[in-house]
């Protein structure tokens, strides 16, 4: 059977997906339900309310991919499930759906770790040529990863606190900004300037790692000092000073750790990758520093949670004979 097909699942945070791909580079369907709405009004993801959403997601998912794609069950190749990290409840619908979905059809089951899935993602836009970098930023982690080859993974890069992802939705949350607050800051940051000059965290250490927390402080301590003054500042202008900040110190580090690991490809990955200064702060400033690398950022479509990139990561690993049985587990801290 020359069409490799898998079914892959995805469920680590709060969004049901559940895609088609064939050969690891081509999305046949890539159903995606997310629950946003549900978790609005609590700030934040409600790791119970996930799992539920997620119940009640999963079988329609499968039948949506399936019927998407036009391919029956009988057709597949394998079943791929991101196992971890994440929240456990969300992850064991998934995993659970993917196990009892392999057995029922007798197919091998592929265990996929979630951020192995975001780099993946850039394989839809190229092939990945190894050794490669890849900036992984989300809402759970900020990494600098180093690959010596498919499915080998290194970390020279981390965050010491807050996730690029996490900070952008603390600092919304005190402009009021519903969570996720990263899409709307980012529109926001374009239509103003950087009059407030945030701190740039460890960005002239000689270390690939990264921290959040001191920016995001600064950031609430300003607009609360400007409440109590009976001062409202302006909201543009705050989002363009805490985004500059942040693209500063990521683009900086991934910089330094492209010129002291020479690849051909800088890859782009994970929620935080969707943002638009970051991807042209990067796109203009690589070229000039390290013209051999090229950046792959992962399609726009394809920064968020999603299955298809857990296809794309399981089609490398059905490759290289990597399988799981009936005993596969959730891993929340699950790391590379
Ligand atoms: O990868 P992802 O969908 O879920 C995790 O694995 O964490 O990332 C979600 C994160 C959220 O923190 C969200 O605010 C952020 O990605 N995000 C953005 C943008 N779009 C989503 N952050 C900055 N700019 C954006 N355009
Ligand atoms: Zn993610």
């Amino acid at each position: 059977n020359e069409r490799e097909l898998i079914l892959a699942f995805e469920t680590s945070c709060d969004e049901t997906s559940v895609a088609v791909v064939e050969n690891g580079n081509r999305i046949l369907s890539n159903f995606v339900a997310t629950q946003i709405k549900s978790h609005q009004r609590f700030g934040g993801v409600v790791p119970e309310v996930a799992s539920r959403h997620h119940i009640e997601e999963i079988t329609i998912g499968i039948q949506k991919a399936l019927i998407e794609a036009q391919v029956t069950p009988a057709e597949l190749t394998a079943v791929a499930v991101t196992y971890g990290p994440g929240l456990v409840g969300s992850l064991l619908i998934g995993v659970t759906a993917a196990k009892t979905f392999a057995f029922a059809h007798e197919l091998p089951l592929i265990p996929v770790n979630h951020m192995a899935g975001h780099i993946y993602a850039a394989r839809y836009v190229e092939p990945l040529v190894f050794p490669l970098l890849a900036l992984l930023v989300s809402g759970g982690h900020t990494q600098i990863v180093y690959m010596k080859a498919a499915n080998e993974f290194e970390i020279i890069g981390d965050t010491r606190d807050d996730a690029a992802g996490e900070a952008y939705d603390k600092v919304g949350r005190v402009l009021g900004i519903a969570y996720p607050a990263g899409k709307e800051l980012d529109r926001l940051a374009h239509l103003g300037q950087d009059t407030f000059k945030f701190p740039r965290a460890m960005i002239h250490e000689a270390n690939y790692d990264f921290s959040f927390s001191g920016l995001k402080s600064a950031f609430i301590n300003t607009v609360h000092n400007a409440d109590q003054r009976g001062e409202t500042l302006n909201r543009e202008n705050l989002a363009a000073s805490f985004q500059a900040s942040v693209v500063d110190v990521l683009v900086g580090k991934v910089i330094a750790a492209v010129q002291r690991y020479p690849v051909q490809q800088l890859v782009l990955a994970g929620g935080v990758a969707a943002n638009h200064g970051l991807r042209e702060a990067l796109s203009e400033q690589l070229p000039k520093v390290v013209p051999n690398t090229r950046l792959v950022a992962a399609p726009l479509a394809l920064c968020g949670d999603n299955a298809a990139m857990v296809g794309a990561a399981a089609h490398v690993a059905l490759a290289q004979g990597v399988r799981a049985d009936m005993t596969l587990n959730a891993d929340p801290s699950l790391e590379f």
